[in-house]
């Protein structure tokens, strides 16, 4: 069905994170794939549905491989493990310097990820940085909409007006954009949104805040790993959800009631 993008203009916001909660908290059918130029955590972090580790010959440079030759998008399913919990995810590279297997694939990637049947993608596309200009820049005009993650900070807001305009003015196809904040209190959660709407309308920016997230460290921890635990019912979870629907609504068809799926994945490490 559709690719989301989500990225951030710079540092570590929460971009594996926020992926990962919006996943298991998707309304329909979806599969987290890192993209991260830099690398991915899941191999290393995550566990299978069996307990297990992930089969490390699984993943992004397999289906890549696979996709020298013509596939089916739905062959994309084939190269994903179902972490603990039942989240299905494609894993990514394990180091940067094997993107170098992926140059040149990006576009394709893109097209095949856009397509898969029935299952939405979650692209984690790590940084927007200088580097993605011959990677996941690639994949972005496939996407529905791209999802750019910042903290409330003077410093993270001004990067993603820069990211944002420079995006926008830039000569390549760009999804439409969406800014996910994550925000300390519950005061800067309530101000966040309608402070950072303001500020992009200001500047003229073509992108609105979709959504904010808790800054919430246990199921953070829980999502990424660190910690053997289970995220559903968290402040994020909860969050998530809500912006989940946000996002499904706002940028790609209203899901029907059928295309749910049976049961909620969740993504638990222990
Ligand atoms: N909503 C959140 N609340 C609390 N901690 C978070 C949240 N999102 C991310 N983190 C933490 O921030 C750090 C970076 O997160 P990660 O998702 O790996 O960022 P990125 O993919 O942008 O590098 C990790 O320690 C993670 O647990
Ligand atoms: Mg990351």
């Amino acid at each position: 069905m559709a690719l989301i993008c989500v990225a951030a203009d710079k540092g570590s916001p929460g971009v594996t994170t926020t992926a990962l909660c919006l996943g298991a908290a998707w309304p329909r059918a979806a599969v987290v794939a890192e993209l991260d130029p830099a690398g991915g955590d899941l191999l290393y972090r995550t566990v299978g549905e069996d307990g297990g580790p992930l089969d490390p010959e699984l993943g992004l440079l397999s289906l890549v491989a696979a996709a020298r030759h013509r596939i089916p998008p739905g062959e994309v399913l084939a190269h994903c493990h179902r972490l603990h919990g039942g989240l299905p995810v494609l894993a990514g590279i394990q180091a940067p310097s094997q993107a170098n297997a992926l140059a040149g694939s990006w576009p394709r990637l893109g097209e095949l990820l856009a397509q898969v049947p029935g299952t939405d993608v979650l692209a984690d596309c790590g940084r927007l940085d200088a580097g993605a200009y011959d990677t996941t820049m690639g994949v972005l005009p496939h996407a529905a909409v791209l999802l750019l993650v910042a903290r409330v900070e003077v410093d993270q807001v001004a990067h993603l007006r820069d990211r944002i305009a420079e995006l926008a003015r830039g000569d390549r196809p760009v999804p439409p954009i969406a800014v996910v904040l994550i925000a300390e209190d519950r005061q800067q959660q309530r101000n966040a949104a309608a402070e950072v709407t303001r500020l992009l309308r200001g500047w003229d920016l073509p992108a609105a805040v979709v959504g904010v997230l808790p800054v919430d460290p246990l199921a953070a921890a829980y999502l990424s790993g660190r910690l053997r635990g289970n995220a559903a019912g968290s402040a994020l979870d909860r969050a998530a959800v809500g912006l989940a629907d946000r996002i499904v609504d706002g940028f790609l068809l209203r899901p029907q009631a059928t295309e749910r799926p049976p049961r909620r994945a969740a993504v638990m490490t222990g």
